[in-house]
């Protein structure tokens, strides 16, 4: 079975699982962290508004340092343009940082050309918030989830594997023939998972997987994601701006805001007791059955979030 970690069958199953519930989920005997990312910074120069003046910068990054253990579920939040997806591709190898450090397990990919990343698309694959733009539309479901087998010139029956992979993500290999506009939202979703696990990767790189589907479909993909990084003992950085999503699927998350961390820790620790006025006003933003039992008032909970910015604006 083409290197994966475990031979059983994904279930579509339960997603809820605390970081240090199994061994997996722990930081490996060699204690080299899956992803280190040591003061990393990046600016975007906008495209100049006139002749003579040159384009702003946008700090996008500025200053993260943070560390994924193997096996861990590792989450990042934060408002709309605090920097997430550009971490995400720093750690990917698609962009450079402006300075800092990345090495995903122990070796570096910060500075290095394409050429020699080849690790790094053989242990890290990503998938993308939306699947129809990431799917090639041309392209057969078989041709596009092996895929990475052909880039990386991996060996083996790719037929087999594809077939394989399908039924890892809730598929019949036999819609291997058809092409991606013959499917679901979601079901485009556990087609580019299915991609993303192709090459056996140890790290899973997820930004929004779900954000781009519809709310009845969104558990069902997210179940399976989770349960398949269970399976495989994959190492996952899961971004999305939903902070239930992140609680439900990670042991450990990071909270963004302006290109910076401004929390981290335990998933339940920041959620139940967060000490940055951000991270209160994000968790004081998602509403729950407590708070509507309680009678609070939708303009209760906004005056609150409110309250809870204006004290992190005073602190950023
Ligand atoms: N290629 C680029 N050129 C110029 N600016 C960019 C570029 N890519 C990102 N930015 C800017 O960098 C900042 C961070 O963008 P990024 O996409 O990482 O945010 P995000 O947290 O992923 O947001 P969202 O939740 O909306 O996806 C934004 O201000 C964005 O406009
Ligand atoms: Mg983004």
């Amino acid at each position: 079975m083409w290197g994966m970690r475990a031979t059983t069958r994904c279930r579509v199953a339960v997603v809820s699982m605390p970081e240090a519930s199994t061994p997996a989920r722990q930081i490996a005997a060699d204690g080299i962290p899956a992803v280190d990312v040591v003061d990393l910074t990046k600016d975007y120069r906008r495209p100049r508004v006139s002749l003579t003046t040159p384009g702003p910068v946008v700090h996008a990054l500025r200053g993260v340092s943070l560390q994924v253990a193997q096996g861990q579920r590792f989450g990042i939040v934060g408002e709309s343009g605090c920097g997430k997806s550009t971490l995400l591709r720093i750690l990917a190898g698609l962009e450079q940082p402006s300075s800092g450090r990345v090495a995903v397990m122990g070796q570096a990919v910060t500075g290095r050309t394409e050429r020699s990343l080849r690790f790094l698309r053989e242990n890290l694959q990503l998938v993308f918030q939306d699947p129809m733009s990431s799917l090639d539309p041309r392209m057969r479901v078989r041709d596009i989830v092996a895929e990475p087998l052909v880039g990386l010139r991996l060996g083996g029956d790719h037929a087999a594997r594809v077939a394989e992979l399908l039924s890892a993500v809730g598929l019949d290999p036999d819609v291997a023939d058809r092409y991606p506009h013959q499917f679901s939202g979601g079901q485009r979703q556990r087609i580019s998972i299915a991609r993303a696990l192709a090459p056996s990767p140890g790290i899973l790189l997820a930004d929004e997987p779900v954000s781009a589907l519809d709310v009845s479909v969104r558990a069902q993909v997210l179940n399976v994601l989770s349960d398949l990084v269970d399976t495989y003992a994959l190492t996952l950085v899961l971004v999305s701006h939903d902070l239930g999503v992140v609680r439900h699927v990670c042991g450990r998350v990071a909270v963004m805001k302006g290109g910076q961390i401004v929390e981290t820790g335990p998933t339940a620790q920041v959620y139940d007791a967060p000490t940055h006025p951000y991270t209160q006003a994000l968790v004081a933003a998602v509403p729950t059955i407590g708070k509507a039992l309680s009678g609070e008032r939708a303009a209760d909970l906004a005056a609150g979030v409110r309250r809870a910015r204006d004290a992190a604006a005073g602190q950023a």
